[in-house]
């Protein structure tokens, strides 16, 4: 049995939630494996919406495994309410099952995300202030608290303790801001834990129990490729592994059965928060696209910036995640623009690339485009791919020959149904 991966292939946003949903239909078992609450995926089925922000898709399905792994870092607040708000929709949630070893986000470290983005100037980050950042930071430090010290309220207390004297001191000393109080903290936290305790269970064996049973499991990405914190746009990124690589590390589960990576793309490109985007459109299109495509952020509400779709960031993605497919999400939102702009390749120093510059150069390289015919019928909810006009067959097929992958799913509205396949999935 091989196993499914799905990640976003730009700087998130590039509607995963849809195509994980529909994966989820097909997969026994979905696993979340990195980024933590500042991911948000947006499900629309049998007309309710629903926005996950740390919760597997696969959730709104009955009798599907869902698992939060490791490399996720949890917002236990957030989880909590997470949960509550799925039950008071009649979603059960026996079988959500999180990992003792994921690393808890604390209070601190939203307040610390923020102070560190205040004082970072003109050289900000745009987070999601969820305090992903500083979490993962104590991580690496291993000074960070996990799942696992919640539910154990004898050891809790002091290793908040511990804990709380490092982030006071930084919050007293480098920022001149009040502490956090143990007592208080403690309470609040060991209130969410008989929540969070039933589900808490070791991912290792039940993923490989579910192998050996040959039951189907789906890796679902958060965030995107170009956020990982290595491969990315680096500051720009998040502080985690949001691509194909962070399967493993982010859950327990080895890379042997991992076979089937699944990229999702979106048609055009956008981006929240700061950092390079070289085909960014300022102007009237970038408005129309935000606004046709409904570009804010499920998480902060942010308006997305938006641009024309970048080929080389694209490749770049899928070499470094081996993707063996893409799914191309909100194709109808391009309905409507006489010509297409697709960047094909970089002009750096007077010579033409068709890679992605690094992120050392990135900034000082120019998009080159090459212009499509664009087409003006809506082509919301088609599900045939013949049926969609000659020159949105041939932006699909354009993007599949300049990348060499092909592209399985075309996504042409919000809704479950709105799909093209062109493969089984
Ligand atoms: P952080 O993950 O909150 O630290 O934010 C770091 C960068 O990643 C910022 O540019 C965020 O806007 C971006 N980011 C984090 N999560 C998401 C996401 O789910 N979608 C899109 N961008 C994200």
């Amino acid at each position: 049995m091989s196993h499914k991966i799905l990640i976003g292939m730009q700087w998130g946003d590039e509607g995963k939630g849809k195509i994980t949903d529909l994966l989820a239909e097909e997969a026994d078992v979905v696993v979340r494996f990195s980024g933590g609450n500042n991911a948000g995926h947006t499900v629309i089925a049998e007309g309710q919406k629903y926005e996950l922000h740390l919760i597997p898709s696969g959730i709104l399905y009955p009798k599907k495994l869902c698992l939060i792994g490791s490399g996720v870092v949890i917002n236990p607040r957030s989880l909590v309410e997470e949960m509550s708000g799925l039950k008071k929709r009649g979603i059960a949630l026996d079988n959500l099952h999180l990992s003792p070893e994921a690393h808890l986000v604390l209070p601190y470290h939203l307040r610390l995300d923020n102070l560190e983005e205040e004082n970072k100037a003109g050289d900000k980050i745009g987070t999601t202030g969820r305090g992903i950042g500083p979490a993962y930071a104590d991580k690496a430090a291993r000074r960070g608290l996990r799942v696992g010290d919640l539910l154990s309220r004898e050891s809790f207390g002091k290793k908040l303790e511990k804990s709380l004297s490092y982030h006071n001191a930084v919050l007293e000393k480098v920022y001149r801001e009040p502490a956090f109080d143990l007592q208080q903290l403690k309470v609040d936290l060991l209130s969410l834990a008989e929540e969070i305790r039933p589900h808490v269970t070791s991912l290792p064996p039940l993923l490989w129990k579910s192998h050996r049973e040959n039951r189907q499991i789906l890796f679902e990405g958060a965030q995107g490729a170009l956020l990982d914190l290595d491969f990315g746009t680096y500051p720009y990124v998040t502080s985690s592994h949001p691509g194909a690589g962070g399967v493993s590390s982010g859950t327990g589960f080895g890379p042997r059965y991992l076979n089937e990576i699944l990229g999702v793309a979106k048609a055009y490109l956008t981006r929240v928060g700061r950092g390079p985007f070289p085909t960014e459109l300022s102007g009237e299109q970038g408005e129309k696209l935000r606004e046709k495509g409904q570009e804010f952020g499920v998480t902060t509400g942010r308006p997305r910036r938006c641009g024309w779709l970048d080929l080389p960031a694209l490749r770049y993605a899928a070499m470094f995640n081996s993707v063996t497919a893409l799914a191309l999400t909100k194709l109808d939102v391009l309905s409507g623009f006489s010509e297409i702009k697709v960047c094909t390749g970089y002009k750096i120093n007077n010579s033409i690339t068709d890679r992605l510059p690094d992120s050392f150069q990135l900034k000082n390289a120019q998009p080159v485009y090459q212009t499509l015919t664009g087409w003006e019928q809506d082509i919301s909810g088609i599900t045939n791919f013949q049926e969609l006009p000659s020159e949105a067959r041939h932006y699909v097929n354009f993007i599949e020959q300049e990348t060499g992958v092909k592209i399985n799913l075309v996504s042409t509205g919000p809704d479950r149904k709105e799909i093209i396949h062109r493969q089984p999935l």
